[in-house]
């Protein structure tokens, strides 16, 4: 550009100018607009350089207009910029605005166990006719697990338990421990310490070698009952056994009691309810019996009350050993007894 310009020229870059300004979104491409419209450089300083060439007529007139022009310009870029910083921190605060009426993240919490709820279940049915509830060691002598229910060494009902062992030996010699097979040595334990009336429940784990598989795990918790006093009967044991399967399975539930053999009871049985899922006509859930195996009972053998020094032409008693979560599975439906241990949620939130 020459340097000298005529009004209209100057009004053409004007309106370039702001043209261009207007366009512009970000307050970062200002100063190129300043540079190129404003700056020394610019068109407009051009022409205001070389106002005192002109002839003194024009001076006046195209001084006067480049000037308005270029405070014209200087005004609407400072205009431009308030404008794009204040939208810029209106979309800001929007976006990070906190909307403090949003409802907070639920805390999780945790839940029961399905295998920790029915134990709590059996117990409090046991507790509510008058048992007391005992825990006893998961790592069990030879003596409990086994000698005192009856079942000496090299006796084959040790093949229905079996079992993990552990050598402890001491100065006195070896003694044989094992990872319990039963609750059953609680049994023992108590009487042993307790003078009849015995009325307990005992609730635990239990360990045995065992192939895994929908029905079977290597551990899985008990639920041990034993009631000794003078003259308990066979009855007796039917009326308790009848009221737990009723508060568990419901009012209608019939039960049903077949021979069976442990050697710490006799006679020993096993107990069945009739199938809660038909009614007893046989389906799915029952493998078309009508009845579900639910535990193994019987009358304490007197050799037991003999070992623990009770007298057993007087006192008599029963006991009884359930698999909890056997009856877990039966009461929800639950099809695989490795879920128990699976720790997975999606199994356990059902719960
Ligand atoms: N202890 C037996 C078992 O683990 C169950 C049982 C307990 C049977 C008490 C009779 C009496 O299989």
């Amino acid at each position: 550009m020459s340097g000298v310009a005529s009004a209209p020229e100057i009004e053409e870059i004007k309106v370039r100018a702001l043209r261009e300004l207007d366009a512009i979104e970000q307050v970062g491409g200002l100063d190129e607009w300043r540079v190129t419209f404003l700056g020394r450089r610019s068109e407009l300083t051009q022409v205001l350089r070389g106002v005192s060439s002109l002839p003194p007529d024009d001076r006046r007139s195209v001084g006067g207009a480049a000037n308005r022009a270029k405070g014209l310009l200087e005004q609407s870029l400072a205009e431009r910029e308030q404008a794009l910083n204040e939208a810029g921190l209106s979309t800001a605060l929007d976006s990070e605005a906190i909307d403090v009426t949003l409802p907070g993240w639920p805390a999780s919490s945790g839940g029961l166990h399905p295998t920790t709820r029915t134990l709590r279940e059996i117990c409090e049915i046991f507790a509510s006719m008058g048992f007391q509830v005992m825990e006893g060691p998961e790592v069990e002598w030879d003596r409990y697990n086994f000698e005192m229910l009856n079942i000496p060494k090299h006796h084959p009902a040790r093949d229905m338990f079996n079992s993990f062992w552990i050598d402890y030996t001491d100065e006195d010699g070896e003694h044989p421990m094992v990872l319990r097979t039963h609750t059953s040595p609680m049994q023992a334990r108590v009487m042993e310490k307790t003078r009849p009336p015995v009325r307990v429940v005992v609730p635990g784990k239990s360990f045995r070698y065992e192939a895994t598989d929908p029905t079977h795990e290597w551990h899985f918790f008990q639920i041990e009952g034993l009631a000794v006093d003078k003259g308990i009967t066979f009855a007796d044991m039917k009326g308790t056994l009848f009221e737990l399967a009723r508060r568990l399975f419901g009012q209608e539930r019939q039960i049903r009691f077949r021979c069976d053999y442990f050697p710490f009871v006799e006679p020993g049985v096993d107990m069945s309810i009739d199938c809660f899922a038909c009614n007893g006509n046989g389906c799915r859930i029952c493998g078309r019996t009508g009845w579900i195996e639910i535990m193994g009972a019987g009358m304490v053998h007197p050799n037991v009350l003999e070992a623990v020094g009770y007298d057993s032409s007087i006192y008599t008693g029963f006991a009884c050993g359930m698999g909890v979560e056997r009856i877990a599975m039966l009461k929800h439906g639950i099809e695989d007894i490795r879920l128990f241990y699976s720790n997975d949620l999606r199994f356990l939130r059902q719960f």
